[in-house]
Parts: C-alpha cells; structure tokens; sequence
C-alpha cells in the first residue's frame, strides 16, 4: 500500500461569491500520477493551483477546509510558501522557459535559494532526468528559445527537477504540442514517476489512461468519482463518469 503525500478534506476554493471547488476530499498517493479530468471550467487548474499555493497571488480568492502535504496544513500558519513551491514544482500549458541560456534556465532557481552545487552536475543530472540532455548538451549557452516546443516544455521540467522537488504538477503540459512532443513528455512522466509524484492535468482522455495510475473526474467543482484508471475508464460507477469519458459531453 502506498502513503498519501497530500490529503484533501472538504476543500472548497471561492472566486469572490463564486465557488469553484465545493467541498471536495481526496488523497493522492506518493510515487503515482494521478490524472486530473473534467470539462473547462470545473476546477481542475484551481485545485491544483492549492497544491503548491499558486493562488496566493489571487486577491479575491478564499480557500477553506483541510489540504495538506505530507501532513503539514499547506494553508497552515507554519507553512512558508516558499518551501512548498520547492517541493512542489509546476508545469504549465505553455512551455515557459526564461528568456536566457539553457544552462541558466536549470541553476536560476537553485541559485536564488542559495543552494551551493556543482552547477555542471546539476544541469546534466536535471536534463538527463527530463530527456533532454543528448539533444542540447553541445549548446548549453544558447538562449532557451530556440529550442522547439517540445523541447521547451522538457526544460521547463528539467528547471522543476534541478529544485529537487517531491511533487510535480503538470496542468496540461502537452496542451501546446504536436503528437510528436506529446508522446516524448508521455514517456517522461512514466520515467519521473520513479522518483516524483505527478499529478497532471489533461484533456485527453487517451492519455490520462495511458500515463496515470489514478484519476479524478471534476464536473463543477465537484470530484464526482477519483480512483484507479483503468476502473474508472473501464467501469466507471457514476454515470456522469461515463457520459464524459465517452464523449457524450463536456
Ligand atoms: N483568477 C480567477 N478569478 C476569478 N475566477 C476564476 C479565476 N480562475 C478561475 N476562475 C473561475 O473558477 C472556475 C474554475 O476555473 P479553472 O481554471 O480552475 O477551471 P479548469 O477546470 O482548469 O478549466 P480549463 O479546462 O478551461 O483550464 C471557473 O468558473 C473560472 O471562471
Ligand atoms: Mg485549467
């Protein structure tokens, strides 16, 4: 049996009056990937925003209920949010490296947190870990844009894994890519999930049974039905489960 790393206790997330999530109860499970599916607009992005405190930024925004890592209250007054956007690092849509060299892209975050490493090291362990090495390791200097999209979007989780991060959350992170990149970072989560919890948002219905180990189906801001893959996709025991996986809406 696998330990739960975070734990979601009637979790609710308001917009000013609009309640997005309502009241929802989850764990996800240490060392798996949990895909995370649902209509535009029931929440997804939201709830996985909390994990790592994301929506700090947000002005009108009011979280209440239990959510914790590692049993720490993510929402707690002892938490710095800075750590638990250490431990827990974000991917998003559009592959967004910084407008620097590949080599800096990797040692920026450990740099401001003042770790002290072997920055060489660093940046081969943490483009090896993402696939990417063998293609940039003769071009390290060179700005990050000019790399494909694809191969952005595999830096972007080099520079989440030079952090040393326990979590990485992906909020539809092929969204932007052609089948190709897509299939690459597909076959990278199955290798990162050997050290990392992964929990990604995705659209495609393919791939979140084809990469995930467990699902949630949000459908307005409420879970509907959360547990292992292939159950869900192959009997799903709500009928709203079913409706969308089947295409029949959303
Ligand atoms: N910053 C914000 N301010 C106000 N309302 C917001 C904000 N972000 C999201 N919302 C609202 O909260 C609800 C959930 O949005 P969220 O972005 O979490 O959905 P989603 O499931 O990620 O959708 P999508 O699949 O389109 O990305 C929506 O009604 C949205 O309009
Ligand atoms: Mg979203």
């Amino acid at each position: 049996m696998s330990e739960n790393i975070i734990e979601a206790k009637d979790l609710r997330i308001f917009y000013g009056m609009n309640e997005a999530v309502k009241g929802v109860s989850f764990k996800i499970k240490k060392g798996e990937v949990t895909a995370v599916i649902g209509p535009s607009g029931c929440g997804k992005s939201t709830v996985l925003r909390s994990f790592n405190r994301m929506n700090d930024f947000i002005s009108n925004i009011k979280i209440t209920g239990g959510l914790s890592f590692e049993g720490d209250e993510i929402y707690g007054p002892k938490m710095d949010p800075a750590v638990i956007r250490r431990d827990i690092g974000m991917v998003f849509q559009r592959p967004n490296p910084f407008p620097k060299s590949i080599y800096k892209n990797i040692v920026w975050g450990p740099k401001i947190n003042g770790y002290k490493h072997n920055w060489d090291e660093l940046v081969e362990k943490a483009l090896r870990r993402a696939a990417l090495w063998d293609e940039v390791k003769d071009r390290l200097h060179d700005s990050a844009l000019d790399l494909s999209g694809g191969q952005q979007q595999r830096l972007c989780i080099a520079r989440t894994i030079a952090m040393s991060p326990k979590v990485i959350l992906m909020d539809e992170p092929c969204s932007a890519l052609d089948p190709k990149a897509t299939a690459r970072i597909e076959d990278l989560i199955g290798e990162l999930k050997k050290r990392y919890t992964i929990v990604t948002v995705t659209h495609n219905m393919q791939q979140a049974a084809r990469i995930s180990d467990e699902t949630a189906f949000f459908y307005e801001g409420e879970l509907i039905e959360f547990g292992n893959t292939n159950e869900l996709f192959t009997n799903p025991k709500e009928k709203r489960t079913e409706d969308y996986i089947t295409g029949r809406f959303g």
